[in-house]
């Protein structure tokens, strides 16, 4: 095990530099890691899942138009002396809370789109030789239970040094829009053990791709990553792409897939934010029930219609 393992996994790299055309036009003025589920953005909800799974500071690559994303995560005094003074508690401690205490960020430039690969090389100095997560604020994970995926992941680095991957299998139609992964063949199929990757191709057609393995937004690494990184180059649309360097790094030490137990949804596009809204609104404290009545509701009326 690496000395940066052995030390346990308390940074988290957030890449949130992308233009997110596919939100358009709602994220023209404001990033789409702001539109909110519910009454939190969605950054909000990655940075919480970081949290839990025992993260202590994150470092988002982003971009000159973003610093709304930044802001969410200071202090607002201002806001917080009309909050108090006006005795309203529970939205005082919920922008106060928008990071617990003790847990730290920073931010630095992604200053031209190159693509995630190069957006985490960015990240390189701050991570300044730990290992650290990566999560890709476009996936959303909802995981029952206590023991979280990203949780799991890091614990399981910490048993054996490897980088974990989340993979999850998508019908062969979808296997394009993802990176996909091939196994050891005696490890195919193990559910529990961390399944050794010995290939990992970025947006393949269903017929050239390794399996229906996709990899969905969620990494640990060890900092060896990256001179993986930095000496990309341009891969599936001219983008340098993580992808790529995790399948160079494969040749230098061992990286493993986990398999996630939770349910994920990809907020990069409409339909998936929809959802996501729908599942997670269904479980908010002040509003699930009344949202439940609404969709009986609106469900009936199409019915009968
Ligand atoms: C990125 C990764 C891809 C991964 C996907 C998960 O692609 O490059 O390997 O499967 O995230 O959401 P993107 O969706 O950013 O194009």
């Amino acid at each position: 095990m690496s000395l940066a393992a052995s030390a346990g996994v308390e940074i988290a790299v957030i890449p949130v530099a992308g233009l997110g055309t596919r939100m358009l036009p709602a994220s023209k003025a404001i990033p789409k890691e702001m539109l909110p589920i519910m009454d939190k953005p969605m950054i909000q909800m990655v940075a919480e899942e970081a949290v839990r799974a025992g993260i202590r500071h994150i470092i988002f690559v982003t971009h000159m138009a973003k610093t709304a994303i930044e802001n969410h995560f200071d202090r607002n005094p201002e806001l917080e002396d009309v909050l108090a003074e006006k005795g309203k508690q529970a939205l005082l401690q919920s922008v106060k809370d928008v990071l617990p205490a003790g847990v730290t960020f920073s931010a630095v430039r992604q200053g031209a789109a190159l693509g995630l690969g190069h957006a985490i090389a960015c990240a390189r100095a701050l991570v300044d030789g730990r290992s650290f997560a990566v999560l890709l604020p476009d996936v959303l994970i909802d995981c029952s239970g206590e023991d979280e995926d990203l949780g799991r992941m890091i614990r399981r680095h910490l048993e054996t040094g490897a980088g974990q991957i989340m993979v999850t299998p998508v019908p062969r139609e979808r296997v394009q829009d993802y990176g996909t992964v091939a196994l050891s063949r005696e490890e195919e199929g193990d559910e529990d053990d961390g399944a050794l990757i010995t290939g990992i191709v970025e947006k393949a057609p269903a017929a050239e791709a390794p399996s229906n393995l996709a990899v969905v937004g969620r990494y640990v690494f060890s900092a060896q990553i990256f001179p993986a990184l930095e000496a990309l180059e341009p891969g599936v649309g001219g983008e340098m792409q993580l992808t790529d360097a995790i399948a160079r790094q494969l040749q230098d030490e061992p990286l493993h897939a986990y398999l996630m137990q939770g349910q994920t949804f990809d907020c990069g596009s409409k339909l998936g934010w929809l959802e996501a809204n729908l599942h997670f609104g269904l479980k908010h404290p002040e509003c699930g029930k009344g949202l439940h009545a609404l969709m009986a509701r609106l469900c009936g009326e199409n019915d009968a219609s």
